[in-house]
């Protein structure tokens, strides 16, 4: 695969996002033709952002109701349609025992049963499911990242494509792109506020997130599904899985993708037993192909100062952007350009449900989000390539990398392709030895 990472390229795959009214052939079959009629909804992945995604399908005010669940597990769907059915009641939510599907395929039967689905597993399973979502033609909300190697990125892409194709809205949830003063400053900043984007610097610095402790019943494939979060077939490591919200506020603020990434990164302060192989800080800069270079900084350092934000430099002005509303541009003296009005701004999360459902019930195409979030994706990823390995890596090579991480076999007793050693200890990647792709 050739890079296309030209501005050209990027203005082409998100005019659609932006252009609006498309119209299209694409009419879910029988919306609206009874008062008794609903949008079918599918939930795959029963964990804390799916249930919420639903919520926030349920809060557009559109008449849907949630008709399938599916989930690796029983109890994770079972603590899932609680809430829910709790909340809306059974009039909204009807998801009998037939259609709790359980397992490895549970997501290809939830997928059949329902007009839009939600598809909010860990991010390794995403191209499966979105290529299933696709092929059975429904609309989709699908969370990032949307997969965890260059090997799940290429069958992404190509699934975008398809859905294009086919016509089905595909809203991905790097919510920044529905929260307003990502979209009035971006807006700006590609107005030429501060001229050339030269540089910038994008970071997500926190204290890192859960540990699903091991039960001794529990088989190897069980544990590691269950404690996702620190294994790369699942999660492709924090620089995918969280920091891909900011490395995406580049690649928009900058209008391509980079074609270079080198950095530095591993294991200081997270090295447990339970904390499986992924590193927990990675610094980066990332060179796009106008010679602009972005920093990219990511840790998991508990105690430490957190930060998660966003820094543009242009050749007349700066820029600074945060999840917490901020959207500042002023020029070399200090003066405000623009200063984003942080009050009453709406909750991005919902926003984005509420322009998917809007479209969907219009019968109109509007969201080609899919492109850009696997592009997106694979920036992160070509981050953690080029820290593991230690290596300078351009974005050809990392988009063509054949390392899969991904079991031979899905199944409980299956074995991942990482195992602990004796000690319970995962190995992890040593820079300079480690290969990647
Ligand atoms: N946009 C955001 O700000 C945001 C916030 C949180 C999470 N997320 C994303 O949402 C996704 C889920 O995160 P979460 O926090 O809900 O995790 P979670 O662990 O709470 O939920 C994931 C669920 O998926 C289930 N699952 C795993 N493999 C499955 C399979 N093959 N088929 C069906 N179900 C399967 C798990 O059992 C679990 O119930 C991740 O990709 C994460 O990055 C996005």
């Amino acid at each position: 695969m050739k890079n296309q990472n030209s501005r050209r390229d990027f203005i082409k795959t998100s005019a659609l996002v932006t252009g609006g009214m498309l119209t299209s052939p694409f009419i879910v079959p029988g919306a609206y033709a009874a008062p008794e009629n609903h949008l079918k909804l599918a939930l795959i992945g029963c964990g804390g952002r799916g249930t919420g995604a639903v919520f926030q399908a349920f809060e557009t005010g559109h008449p849907i109701k949630l008709v399938a669940m599916a989930d690796a597990f029983r109890d994770r769907l079972d603590n899932s349609l609680k809430p829910i059915l709790d909340k809306y009641g059974a009039e909204k939510v009807d998801v009998p025992e037939d259609r709790k599907f359980v397992g490895f395929d549970a997501y290809k039967h939830a997928i059949a049963e329902a007009d839009v689905v939600i598809l909010a597993t860990p991010p390794g399973f995403r191209p499966s499911h979105f290529e299933e979502a696709v092929k059975q033609g429904k609309q989709i909300f699908m969370e990032k990242p949307v997969a965890t190697d260059a090997a799940g990125i290429r069958r992404v892409l190509a699934a975008a494509e398809e859905a294009k194709a086919k016509k089905l809205n595909v809203v991905v949830g790097l919510q920044r792109h529905y929260q307003n003063n990502y979209r009035e400053t971006i807006k700006r900043i590609h107005d030429g506020a501060i001229g050339d984007v030269i540089g910038g610097q994008v970071y997500w610095n926190d204290g890192g997130v859960w540990v699903r402790e091991r039960k001794p019943e529990q088989t190897e494939m069980e544990y590691q599904m269950r404690n996702w979060y620190y294994f790369n077939w699942l999660c492709g490591d924090h620089i995918t899985e969280q920091h891909v919200h900011n490395i995406d506020i580049a690649n928009w603020v900058k209008q391509s993708y980079p074609v270079k990434a080198e950095g530095t990164g591993g294991r200081l302060v997270r090295t447990g037993k339970d904390h499986g192989e992924i590193f927990d800080h990675h610094v980066l800069t990332f060179t796009y192909a106008d010679g602009s270079v972005i920093h990219s900084e990511c840790r998991h350092f508990p105690g430490a100062t957190n930060r998660v934000d966003e820094s543009f430099q242009g050749s007349k002005g700066k820029v600074y952007l945060s999840a917490g509303n901020h959207g500042n541009i002023t020029d070399w003296k200090g003066n405000a350009i623009y200063t984003h009005n942080r009050d009453n701004n709406p909750n991005p999360y919902q926003q984005e449900h509420d322009e998917l459902w809007a479209a969907i019930v219009k019968g109109e195409y509007k969201f080609a989000d899919a492109e850009n979030a696997a592009k997106s994706t694979m920036t992160a990823i070509m981050g953690r390539y080029a820290t593991y390995s230690g290596k300078v890596l351009t974005w050809d090579e990392a988009l063509n990398g054949t390392v899969d991480l991904f079991p031979e076999t899905l199944a409980w007793d299956a074995m991942p392709k990482i195992l602990p050693n004796e000690e319970g200890y995962y190995p992890h990647a040593i820079p300079g030895k480690t290969k990647v792709i």
